[in-house]
Order: structure tokens, then C-alpha cells, then sequence
């Protein structure tokens, strides 16, 4: 890691990789920062023949003596970091690792979760609606809370008639949504009040000021990776709205989510499979809904990592992907699942959209265009060798080469580092 400070984000619909990719470049970093979403993502690393999937913590926990950061862009379900939490082995007492969780980082309480599920099924039967299908982790419903500033943040769980205070007001808010909008069960306040004080005395073990650790470290020399939840195509104001997440994915989010001011971000890397996946709704050109879909699916394993539902597969996109390095002004690109390639029978990539008869080669920002968007492919030769040994592009088979070339070329930015197999070695790295 060359660069101080690197922001990594994903370029597609999530699931690209990138608790893999971070995983590789933690190994240079000193710290690694989340600043979005909350336990709707779910990050891969497979290390030391493990698997682990990260949720809430950031994806360099399994490195020694780094500080990893939850800043107050997030929204934190204490369950489920304490889960999260003791399942790590090795446990952040042993490995030195030092967590600091922002008190400015929003609670995801029960509650939200149930408006979570409440709202989808609403939408889900509504003639004029459509569910999202959401991940049901009480995502949309606390960053509602957030920008309606009656939000609980991990600060407030420490402080019990603050916390006492904050209660009353949401559940008085809430509870009478629940019983005559959904004809659901309230939630009574003595309960939800003695299990969040629970919860309290865990996150204040981890509680900190985020904005001054990073100002520290930045002043100390350090070098500090972001690392971006959900994507570019599900960000609340660029992605395929309303078929999004509700907080800032792109590169920018980073500055609001963690306090790194603009100006100190030395490089922006862009997380790309080799091919697109989407899971849950919302339009998505290339997707293929026959066998070449199902062969995707199988070989690259294509559940979700956080709810285990099947991805929607396809090809991949460069009207997308160009959208998203200009958005995040990409100075580089992970190319992650390459091997997942290897011995299909044809092998398409999208150059162009046809909308309503007419060619274009910009990605429309209206998730009602992009429905009607047909994809322009070009067909390139397919390969059939096993790459997952391959550790320098020169060893990759030439229709292999040809396709990492083609991305490169329509998109202007170097590739830095290719993933070839799920596995923390199975990495070609360039730059
Ligand atoms: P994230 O949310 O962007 O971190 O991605 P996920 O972890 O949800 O999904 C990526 C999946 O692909 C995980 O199962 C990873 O272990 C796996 N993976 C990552 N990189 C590669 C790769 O280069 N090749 C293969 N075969 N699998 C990979
Ligand atoms: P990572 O970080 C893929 C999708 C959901 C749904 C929409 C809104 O692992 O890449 P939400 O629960 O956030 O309100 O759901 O966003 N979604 C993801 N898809 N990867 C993710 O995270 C996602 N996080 C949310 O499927 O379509
Ligand atoms: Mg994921």
C-alpha cells in the first residue's frame, strides 16, 4: 500500500469482493474504517482455510495489531456485533487488534427491524408498490430515524436516562405504527430498556471518538483504508433509486460517514466481478435468466453471504462500470472472480444500452430508463483452463488476457490486482 489513504468501494450492485480485496490490502494498512450501512452487508475473507463473514466489523479484524474503526456513518445492531465479536478466532484479545466504535454511529434497534419487515410486506402487496427486498436488518427504518433526528447513537447507550429519554420518545412514535398501520404487537418499554442497557455496558467497551482517531493517525503518518459497504448502484442518491440502500456507498460517503476530509484521500479503488449479480429487486440489463445464469450461480457460489437468497447472475456491464469510476473518480480497479469464468461455452460484455431504439453509452440515472435499457454485447473467445493457480497476469491463457484488457481499455483505469480463487493467495497482484 503505497498510498496513505485509500478508499475502497464496490462498483456494481455489493458482492464484489471487497472484504476479500480488503483483506489483501489490511496487510499494508494500520487502519481500516467502515463509515456506511450496517449488518446488511456481509464481507467474505477466507484466511488460514477459514471462512469468515463481517457484517458490522470492518474486514482487517484478522490482522494483528491494527485499529479498526466503525464510524458514525453506520448504523450498528449491538447484537449483532457482540455475536459477530465473539465468534472471531482469533478474538481482537489475543490478535491486539483495538476496535473504536463512533458514538456517533446509529443504534439499529428491534424495532427498526420489525418496521423493516412491516414496510416490505406493505410494499410487496400494494398494486402501486413493489417490495425491495430488503435484507430486513432495520436498515431504511434507523436512517429514517437518523435524518429525523430522533435516532439512538451508540453515545446514548451509555448514558441510561438519555438512553431512558430516547426510548420513551421512539417507542411512543412507533409503537401505535405497529398496532394500527400493521396490526402488529407494541414494544414495551421496561423490557426493551433493561436489554438495551445491556447492550450499553458492551458498546461502551469499544466506544470512541472516531474523528479524532482518524485526525491522529492521519497526522501520525498512518496508513488508513476505507472500506465501503453495499455499492455504487445501490447508493441512496446515485444508485437505481428506489431500488437502493439507504445510506451513501460512493467514495464521497467516506468524508461524512468517517470525517477523513476530502482532500487527504490519496486513491480510490473499485471493487468489479468479472460478471454482475443483484440481490433483490431493481433493474438490472444484463441479467441472465437461463443456463448461462445458473452456471454463473454455481461457480461462483452466488448466495447471499448476509439472508443465503440466490443471486440474480449476468454479464458484465461497462456502461455500469463506467458510471461508477466517474462517480468515484476510480484510480484503480480490483477485478475479483476471474476464475469463476473458466470453461463457460460463450462469453458476452455489455459496451452500450439500447433504450427505446436509440444507442447510448451513459449509464441513465432513472431506475424507469434503465428497465427499458436492452444491453449491446460483444461477444470476445472464452477459456476453459483452471486459473486459480495463476499469480502473474503472464500466466493467464490469452482469451483471459484479452477480456482483462477490453475492461481496461473501455474504462481508463489500470487494473490493480485480480482475484483468481476465494482464498487470501489467490491473488494476482499488478500494481
Ligand atoms: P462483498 O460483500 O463485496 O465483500 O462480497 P461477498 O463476500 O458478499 O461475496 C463475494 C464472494 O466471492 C465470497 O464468497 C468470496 O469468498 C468470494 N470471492 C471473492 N473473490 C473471489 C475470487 O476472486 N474468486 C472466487 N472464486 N471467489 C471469490
Ligand atoms: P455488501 O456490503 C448486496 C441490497 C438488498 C436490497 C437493497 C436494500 O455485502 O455488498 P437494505 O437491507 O440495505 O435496506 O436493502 O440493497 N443490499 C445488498 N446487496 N450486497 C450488500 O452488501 C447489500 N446490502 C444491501 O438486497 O436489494
Ligand atoms: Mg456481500
Amino acid at each position: 500500500m503505497n498510498s496513505q489513504v485509500q478508499v475502497l468501494i464496490g462498483t456494481q450492485w455489493g458482492d464484489e469482493g471487497k472484504g476479500r480485496v480488503v483483506d489483501v490490502l489490511a496487510s499494508e494498512a494500520d487502519v481500516i474504517v467502515r463509515y456506511q450501512g450496517g449488518a446488511n452487508a456481509g464481507h467474505t475473507v477466507v484466511a488460514g482455510g477459514r471462512k469468515y463473514v463481517f457484517h458490522l466489523l470492518p474486514s482487517g479484524m484478522l490482522y494483528p495489531d491494527r485499529v479498526c474503526i466503525m464510524g458514525n456513518g453506520m448504523v450498528v445492531d449491538p447484537e449483532q456485533l457482540e455475536t459477530e465479536l465473539l465468534g472471531l478466532d482469533p478474538s481482537p484479545e489475543t490478535i491486539g487488534t483495538k476496535l473504536v466504535l463512533s458514538g456517533g454511529a446509529h443504534i439499529v434497534m428491534p424495532y427498526h427491524k420489525k418496521l423493516d419487515a412491516c414496510a416490505e410486506a406493505v410494499r410487496g402487496k400494494s398494486s402501486s408498490g413493489a417490495a425491495l427486498g430488503t435484507t430486513g436488518k432495520g436498515i431504511g427504518p434507523c436512517y429514517v430515524d437518523k435524518y429525523s433526528r430522533i435516532g439512538i447513537r451508540a453515545e446514548d447507550m451509555v448514558s441510561p436516562d438519555i438512553l431512558a429519554k430516547k426510548l420513551r420518545l421512539n417507542l411512543e412514535e412507533k409503537n401505535p405504527i405497529l398496532e394500527k398501520i400493521y396490526g402488529e404487537p407494541p414494544f414495551g418499554f421496561d423490557e426493551l430498556y433493561e436489554k438495551a442497557l445491556g447492550w450499553g455496558r458492551f458498546v461502551a467497551l469499544f466506544l470512541g471518538d472516531s474523528t479524532l482517531e482518524i485526525d491522529s493517525a492521519l497526522a501520525d503518518g498512518k496508513r488508513i483504508l476505507f472500506e465501503g459497504a453495499q455499492a455504487t448502484l445501490l447508493d441512496i442518491d446515485h444508485g437505481t433509486y428506489p431500488y437502493v440502500t439507504s445510506s451513501s456507498c460512493v467514495a464521497g460517503g467516506c468524508c461524512t460517514g468517517a470525517a477523513v476530509p476530502p482532500t487527504r484521500i490519496d486513491k480510490v479503488i473499485g471493487v468489479v466481478k468479472a460478471y454482475c449479480t443483484r440481490v433483490g429487486a431493481g433493474p438490472f440489463p444484463t441479467e441472465k435468466l437461463d443456463a448461462v445464469g445458473e452456471q454463473l450461480r454455481k461457480n461462483g457460489a452466488e448466495y447471499g453471504a448476509t439472508t443465503g437468497r440466490p443471486r440474480r447472475c449476468g454479464w458484465l456491464d461497462l456502461v455500469a462500470l463506467n458510471y461508477a469510476v466517474k462517480v468515484n473518480g476510480l484510480d484503480s480497479i480490483a477485478l475479483t472472480k476471474l476464475d469463476v469464468l473458466s470453461g463457460l461455452d460463450e462469453l458476452k460484455i455489455c459496451l452500450a444500452y439500447d433504450v427505446d431504439g436509440v444507442e447510448r453509452v451513459s449509464f441513465p440515472g432513472s431506475a424507469a430508463v434503465l428497465e427499458r435499457a436492452r444491453p449491446v454485447y460483444k461477444s470476445l473467445k472464452p477459456w476453459s483452463e483452471d486459473i486459480t493457480g495463476c499469480r502473474r497476469v503472464s500466466d493467464l491463457p490469452q482469451a483471459a488476457r484479452e477480456y482483462v484488457a477490453l475492461i481496461e481499455e473501455t474504462t481508463s483505469v489500470r487494473i490493480g490486482l485480480i482475484g483468481v480463487g476465494p482464498g487470501r493467495e489467490d491473488t494476482i497482484k499488478i500494481l
